[in-house]
């Protein structure tokens, strides 16, 4: 007895200390729907029993939970709020809200890693000899500067895309996506293109590529000399090349599904992990909100524009429209909304706050009106609910297209028209939803029927790359071919040159001929 006593507390022992890996995960952006991808990728790394060291900028809400060493960047809040600005609704509606710039763009974010590796708290971690982790998972943002811990922590690291596959991030891990079928996020198509759609396609990758290799990068560059690489000569440890530590990624995680949108080829390092946000075991509705779902007789629409905007700073006579829309509709609509409304029509309810995934799980729910924010499109295929999609900015465009050709949704743009246009497609997609809803299904069907849960999926290739040290037989062969050998640039060359050279030989043929048949003539 005290035999097997001792043997199940061994093997009790054992199972707890063995898999345990220690793990550094960067999310410092300041969105909460970053910080919902960031949380519940901790999440999953916790239930699997990792040690999670995960820099925030929500560290001063958190609790302090066993196993996670939080390290606070709350001080970039700021920063990004002042810029958060642009996304006022009215600024968007009036156009000048500068979304699309991607210099812009660049520079905001590299602004935000600078301040991040300038954090006195992840400076102090980034000194501490001490400090040991076994892989580091980073948030890609438009830069490549987070690629840089590993050069400090000395153990592999993996991207993580917030966003489908792209070619900015892909090129990360692989050689260039094909432009000729694979959309840039901004431009937001869906194949098969336009001959102008492939040539934009391509001038967009062939301009971006030039800012990455050339002008941000020399940025970049110059933030790696300032914050980290004194640190490394201080710890004694090796100064990588930039160049090197940036295409050193061992995986390139991305917030997708295929199912979702298009296919597209891959190299074997990207994985998609999308959904992994999504809790397995619904919440159940807060009361009130559960009896009005479960009584509402012919169903439930959904509006939701998302955590970034504020529904709250339309203009007064796009809520009013869009007050009277819904009213018309014998649906029951679920409106979230920051602020109360007068004279609401008795169908029409404003949750101030609103448990999303319970709603979109709930049998009545009939159809989602939403920003196609990924978080919620994911959602909505992870319930199977269809949906109309208002983008309004960065990558919503492009997921409100994909969803749109794919059948289970409809697609119109924000304007100081929306009550009228939303009146349209309602008019539209109502009549019609069964059609929509089996497409919603059919897509979601395909999404689930995968050998692995996303979370479950997540935890098994970071404990790969462990294991198997880096993953380098995942890595893309293309990382080692320059980019003119990929493009037979070389081979262009010399044709041209061979064309030439016979063109020259040719016209001296040609003129040494004429020129001794008019010899003999004139003889
Ligand atoms: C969490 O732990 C840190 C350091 O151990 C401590 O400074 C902080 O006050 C704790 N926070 C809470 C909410 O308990
Ligand atoms: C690149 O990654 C491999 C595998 O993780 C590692 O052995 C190597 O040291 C890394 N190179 C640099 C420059 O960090």
């Amino acid at each position: 007895m005290e035999k097997i006593k001792w043997f199940l507390f061994c093997v009790v022992v054992s199972l707890c200390s063995c898999d345990g890996y220690k793990i550094l995960a960067v999310f410092p952006t300041p969105s909460p729907s970053h910080a919902i991808l960031g949380d519940n990728m901790v999440k999953h790394l916790l239930n699997a029993g990792h040690e999670v060291t995960y820099v925030t900028p929500f560290a001063p809400k958190k609790k302090n939970q066993t196993n996670v060493h939080l390290v606070d960047v709350s001080d970039i809040q700021p920063f990004f709020d002042s810029a958060e600005e642009m996304l006022d609704f009215k600024q968007i509606l009036a156009g000048s809200a500068d979304l699309h710039d991607f210099k812009v763009i660049f520079e905001f974010f590299s602004t935000i890693a600078d301040m991040v590796l300038g954090n006195p708290n992840v400076r102090d971690m980034m000194r501490d000899p001490k400090q040991k982790f076994d892989v580091i998972i980073v948030e890609y943002m438009f830069h490549d500067l987070f690629s840089t811990f590993s050069a400090v922590f000395q153990c592999p690291y993996i991207w993580f895309s917030t966003i489908g596959p792209h070619w900015i991030v892909m090129n990360l891990v692989s050689g260039p996506m094909n432009p000729a079928y694979t959309s840039d996020y901004l431009q937001a198509q869906v194949p098969p293109f336009t001959f102008m759609g492939r040539v934009r396609e391509l001038w967009t990758q062939i301009k971006g590529l030039y800012n990455n290799k050339f002008d941000f990068y020399y940025v970049e560059e110059a933030i790696y000399q300032k914050q980290v690489v004194p640190i490394l000569k201080e710890l004694g440890k090796p100064v990588p090349d930039y160049n090197e530590l940036k295409y050193n990624g061992s995986l390139l995680f991305g917030n997708w599904q295929v199912a979702i949108g298009n296919a597209v080829p891959m190299p074997p390092s990207y994985k998609d992990i999308g959904g992994f946000h999504i809790n397995e075991e619904v919440k159940p509705l807060p009361e009130d909100l559960k009896k009005i779902m479960d009584n509402a007789k012919n169903g439930v629409i959904y509006f939701s524009m998302g955590s970034n905007l504020k529904s709250k700073d339309l203009p007064d006579d796009l809520k009013n429209g869009l007050m009277e829309v819904f009213g018309g509709l014998k649906q029951t609509v679920l409106w979230k909304f920051e602020e109360n409304l007068p004279n609401q029509p008795k169908n029409v309810h404003i949750v101030q706050w609103a448990p999303q995934q319970g709603i979109l799980a709930h049998q009545n729910l009939k159809l989602f009106v939403t920003h196609c924010g990924l978080l919620s499109l994911t959602e909505a295929v992870h319930y199977g609910v269809p949906v109309i999609a208002i983008p309004v900015f960065a990558d919503q465009f492009r997921n409100a297209n994909q969803a749109r050709n794919k059948g289970y949704a409809e697609r119109i743009d924000l304007s100081y028209n929306l009550h009228k246009d939303l009146k349209v497609v309602l008019d539209k997609v109502l009549p019609d939803l069964p059609r929509y809803t089996a497409k919603a299904k059919e897509i979601s069907a395909a999404y689930h029927d995968s050998p692995m849960k996303p979370g479950e999926a997540l935890n098994f290739w970071v404990e790969h790359v462990v294991r198997t040290r880096g993953a380098p037989h995942l890595r893309s062969v293309a990382l080692q071919v320059p980019l003119y050998q990929q493009a037979y640039l070389d081979l262009l060359a010399v044709l041209l040159a061979a064309a030439v050279g016979i063109l020259l030989v040719v016209r001296r043929i040609f003129s040494l001929l004429t020129s001794k048949s008019t010899k003999l003539k004139k003889n």
